[in-house]
């Protein structure tokens, strides 16, 4: 057996949906050193896990801070924060800064959570941007990549709960796409940590792969069928072509018209039934649409005469 110390890995947005999956996965295995802007957030996991050690850097675009914290670190997990609010260039500017701390730490293997590429929406070209960059970084330094795009959270119904009519059948009730638009669904907060430490077990097969990061690839039709089957309930799925309540996600008739148009996943359309190729190899429990409706409880907003 060998006696070298556990490698340490990093992971910075460590506190959101995809971050703590991946962080409780790894912390299995590894030395994991957790990124936020907020240590008090990690506290009490750090106090249970004594493998957790906390890095405080207020600014992803410090470059400087972030290489500081990397120091010592085998691999990094990254996953930046879509801030709408905040000009367009802004996340791109964090991925190129992390990126750079990285090759200059001396990171081997940073596996960067980016989106399908080829996708017309902000967040999905700042992160193809950040990739692409990764990607020439990796010619001239010692830093491989491995970029797993991720799907779209089943959680994301709480956005958009069906409605129950006065007549008992349930409405899955989506507008600015229709019944053909595909989405490739992942139960995010449960299986993105196994895929990832799956990865990290042998990232040489992995390098410099896009890896879709889906469980299951389904239209609003079927997502309402399946809760259907369920709940033991009549569905229906309704589209509109504008937006009533846009509160949840302003963006949406944009993303909307885009998921419509070209695709959820670009390079996969017209053969959506294989986005979950990769993560089922490296992940074969992954949880399926079905599993999560019998897990979660999804409030259904009733609607009287
Ligand atoms: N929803 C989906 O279906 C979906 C699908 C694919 C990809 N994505 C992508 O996933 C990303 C979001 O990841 P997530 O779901 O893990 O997010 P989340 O749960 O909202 O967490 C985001 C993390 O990022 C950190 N952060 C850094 N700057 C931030 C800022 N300005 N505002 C808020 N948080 C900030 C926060 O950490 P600290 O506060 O600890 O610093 C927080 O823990 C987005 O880029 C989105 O495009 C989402």
């Amino acid at each position: 057996m060998s006696s070298a110390a556990p490698k340490t890995v990093a992971v910075i947005g460590a506190t959101g949906n995809q971050g703590m999956s991946v962080v409780k996965s790894l912390l299995e295995t590894y030395p994991v050193r957790a990124f936020t802007r907020s240590p008090e957030k990690l506290q009490s996991l750090a106090s249970e896990q004594p493998r957790l050690s906390i890095a405080h850097v207020a600014d992803l675009t410090d470059t400087v801070a972030i290489k500081t914290e990397l120091k010592g670190v085998w691999a990094l997990f990254v996953n930046t924060y879509s801030d709408y609010t905040q000009p367009i260039g802004a996340e791109e500017k964090q991925g190129r800064a992390i990126v750079d701390a990285a090759r200059d730490a001396g990171v081997e293997w940073l596996v960067y959570s980016s989106l399908p590429q080829g996708f017309p929406f902000r967040s999905f070209e700042e992160k193809a941007n950040v990739a692409k960059y990764a990607r020439e970084v990796a010619k001239t330094s010692g830093l491989k990549n491995i970029f797993p795009e991720l799907g779209w959270y089943m959680t994301n119904i709480y956005w958009n709960p069906p409605v129950q009519t006065a007549d008992g059948v349930v409405e899955f009730r989506w507008s600015c796409v229709d019944e053909t638009t595909v989405f490739g669904l992942i139960s995010t907060q449960t299986d993105l940590g196994p895929i990832i430490k799956a990865i990290l077990a042998n990232p040489s097969e992995w390098e410099d792969a896009d890896i879709p990061i889906v469980s299951e690839a389904y239209t609003v039709p079927q997502i309402a069928e399946i809760y259907g089957k369920v709940h033991n309930v009549k569905t229906r799925a309704v589209f509109s072509e504008h937006m009533v309540d846009n509160k949840p996600f302003p963006a949406w008739p944009i993303m909307g018209k885009a998921l419509t148009e070209v695709g959820s996943w670009p390079a996969y359309k017209g053969r959506e039934q294989e986005l979950n190729v990769m993560s089922k190899k490296l992940f074969p429990g992954l949880k399926t649409w079905e599993q999560w409706l019998k897990e979660n409880t999804l409030n259904v907003v009733k609607e009287s005469k």
